[in-house]
This record gives structure tokens, C-alpha cells and sequence, in this order.
């Protein structure tokens, strides 16, 4: 039997045709007309007017910081739980990250507590440069009143949408919100160019300048031309051709992803001490990973108890994000609150949610996730069978 894995690529006959004619048309270079055509289809899809494709949700996220002229010694307000990258990219810019903690509701950045932070800031005359929000495991921050705190205090808006392509927040898509959002086309994410990444905006002058910084600042001469420094953050042809395929896809992808989901949380509704990551009212979650959370003591049985069965049966789980709070790189970081992300971290884990994943494969995860409850007996007769 093979490795299931969390979140492993799916791809097929279109990306692979597509790659092979990218190839023979030897268009092998950060440009070329698949990736004009990925930005133009991948705005559509987002429902944005610009899109920039890039070699990484990262690199995204720092132009967009960038761009803002977010820089050194300045704040950046962000959602204390995801992954490294959000937080990395203030510090690329020479800004400080200032940490807070997640909504137990959303499990992404809480709007109360952040109302507080600018007020705070507005009161001491030291406001944040921006804050960045995280579209958490794919569902969409608060954007109504992260929206409006924002638009208060006259503080700017970024969104990491890396992980929330097709996700919603009202009638509209992740990515849409903030004056630019970062995506990612990593292998684990729900479409997948190996590695690359869009940065997003409605406003034509930032995606011109994010293509122009993304291509080394190159300017307009015959011979090489530097204004400023520049990035080699430009996407492939060759993978934008494979970009192009697993867009075409999107909408099964997500179609299979919240089945994926909709049958965790059928098969183990009746399991005492496990919670589900809660899908806001506001929106429809991409259900990029289904996540949950164990209590112990009514399981019968710990988080690691659980990931390491699956391991045993080779099958790849993992604990939710650890907070960047917590984390060395970040020690010395401002932070408010920190239970939530904290009582998260311990207890939370990320369930194989692949669009690949086959039926047996799921009942197997199911199947190891309950037999791991000390209170079996009683237990097993709460995962439901089809
Ligand atoms: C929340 C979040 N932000 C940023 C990134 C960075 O994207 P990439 O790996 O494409 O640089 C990722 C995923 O990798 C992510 O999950």
C-alpha cells in the first residue's frame, strides 16, 4: 500500500500536454505566452482585474509589501497563526511583524483584538504601516470588519490568500479583498505549478510595478538598465503552461475537496472530543485542509496520539501551524493574546485532503483516526458507516 499524503499535487493528461507544448515551442523563460495568458485567466477566475505571476506565494507577499513602501522600522499587523512565509515577508521588507491572535470562531486574525491593537496605535500617534491577514487553511478572514477597522484608522490591507483559491467571503473570492493578495501555486496548495505564486490587485499601477520589480527591475534600453534593485521572482513558462491546466480543473478540485470534507466530518461527528474547524456564516471555505481538534480527555486519546497511529499506517497528518509567536525566528515580536492559537496548536491537526484522495484511501484515515480512541467501545459505534 502506498504513502497517503496530506496534500500531495494532482495533475494529469491537460497539464502534461500543455507543459510538452511549452516546451516545443521553446518558450523555456520566465515570460512567454502561457504566463500572459495564467495572469489573465487566473484574474478571471479571482475576479481581479491584475494578476502577476510569480515564482512563489512568498515572493507575492513581498512585493506587495514592497510596493505599499512598507519598510524598515515599520509595523505590520498579522494573524499570529500561519505559516512562516506571511511573517517572513514583513521581515524581508526590514518591517516589524506585530502578532495577533486568531478568532475561535474563524481561527483566523480576531477583529476585536485587532481593533484594539490600531486603537491602541492611534492613541500612542504610532499607527501600523498595514496589516496582513491570513485566509486560514482556506477560509477567509472577517474582510467586513477587518475591512472597516482598517478603513478607520486608515491603515492598509494585505491578504494572504495563499492557501484560499476559490474560497469566498460573500458574493465575493479570496484575493479580492486588501489592495493586493499573494497566492500560492506550491505542490501541497489546491492548484499547483511545483512552486509559484500570482500576486493579485485591482490596481493596474501595482501589478505593473510588480512585474517590473519581479524581472530585476530591468528598464526599457537595448542594454542592461538598472534604476533600483530588483528580483528574480518571475514564474516559468513551462510551469504557467502547467498552471493553465490546473486552473482548467479548479472548480472539480474544489467540488472534491469539500466532499473530502463533508465525509470527515459525517464519519466522525459522533466521535466524543472532536471539533472541526468552525466554516464562518460569511463565507464557503476552498476546505484547502480539513483540520480539526482533539480533547483528550473525552477522546480518550492526545492529538500526537493520533497522528502518530496514522504515521504507523502510513498516513501523512500534521499539527495544525505553530504560532509565530511561538516560534525562535520571531521571539521578541509584539503579540496580543495567544491562547487561541496556542490551545490550536497543541491540539489541532491537518487531515489528508488531497483532490486525489481516493474513497478507500479516506476510510482508511477514518478508520485509524477512530480506532485511536481509548474509548472504543463506545466510539466506534459513533463513526458513522456509509
Ligand atoms: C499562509 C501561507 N502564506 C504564504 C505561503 C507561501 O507560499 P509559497 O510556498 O508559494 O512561497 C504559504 C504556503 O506555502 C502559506 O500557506
Amino acid at each position: 500500500m502506498s504513502r497517503t499524503y496530506l496534500s500531495p499535487p494532482d495533475v494529469g493528461r491537460v497539464e502534461r500536454d500543455l507543459l510538452i507544448e511549452a516546451f516545443d515551442s521553446n518558450w523555456i523563460a520566465p515570460l512567454g505566452p502561457h504566463v500572459d495568458a495564467f495572469e489573465r485567466e487566473f484574474a478571471d477566475a479571482v475576479g481581479v482585474p491584475c494578476a502577476v505571476a510569480l515564482s512563489s506565494g512568498t515572493a507575492a507577499l513581498h512585493l506587495a509589501l514592497l510596493i505599499l513602501g512598507i519598510g524598515r522600522g515599520d509595523d505590520v499587523v498579522t494573524s499570529t497563526m500561519t505559516f512562516a512565509a506571511t511573517a517572513n515577508a514583513i521581515a524581508y521588507v526590514g518591517a516589524n511583524p506585530v502578532f495577533i491572535d486568531v478568532s475561535p470562531d474563524t481561527w483566523t486574525l480576531d477583529p476585536d483584538l485587532l481593533e484594539e491593537e490600531l486603537k491602541r496605535r492611534a492613541r500612542r500617534g504610532h499607527q501600523a504601516a498595514a496589516v496582513l491577514t491570513v485566509d486560514l487553511y482556506g477560509q477567509c478572514a472577517d474582510y467586513a470588519r477587518v475591512g472597516e477597522i482598517c478603513e478607520r484608522y486608515g491603515v492598509r490591507l494585505v491578504e494572504d490568500a495563499a492557501e484560499a483559491l476559490g474560497a469566498t467571503y460573500g458574493d465575493r473570492k479570496a484575493g479580492a479583498f486588501g489592495e493586493c493578495a499573494a497566492f500560492s501555486f506550491n505542490g501541497n496548495k489546491i492548484i499547483t505549478t511545483s512552486g509559484g505564486g500570482m500576486l493579485v490587485s485591482r490596481r493596474r499601477d501595482i501589478a505593473d510595478r510588480a512585474r517590473h520589480l519581479a524581472a530585476q527591475a530591468r528598464e526599457p534600453a537595448p542594454h542592461y538598465q538598472h534604476a533600483e534593485v530588483g528580483y528574480n521572482y518571475r514564474l516559468s513558462n513551462l510551469l504557467a503552461a502547467v498552471g493553465r491546466g490546473q486552473l482548467k480543473s479548479l472548480p472539480d478540485k474544489l467540488a472534491r475537496r469539500r466532499a473530502i470534507n463533508d465525509e470527515y466530518r459525517r464519519a466522525l461527528r459522533d466521535l466524543p472530543g472532536i471539533a472541526f474547524m468552525p466554516e464562518a456564516a460569511y463565507g464557503r471555505s476552498n476546505c484547502w485542509l480539513t483540520c480539526l481538534t482533539v480533547a483528550p480527555e473525552a477522546f480518550g486519546a492526545s492529538r500526537e496520539d493520533i497522528r502518530l497511529r496514522l504515521e504507523r499506517e502510513d498516513i501523512e497528518s500534521r499539527p495544525l501551524w505553530k504560532p509565530m509567536h511561538l516560534q525562535p525566528a520571531f521571539a521578541g515580536c509584539a503579540m496580543s493574546g495567544g491562547s487561541i492559537s496556542e490551545d490550536l496548536f497543541q491540539r489541532g491537526l491537518c487531515l489528508p485532503s488531497g483532490s486525489s484522495l481516493t474513497p478507500g484511501e479516506q476510510a482508511n484515515v477514518i478508520a485509524a483516526l477512530a480506532a485511536t480512541s481509548a474509548a472504543r467501545g463506545q466510539s466506534a459505534r459513533g463513526v458513522a458507516h456509509a
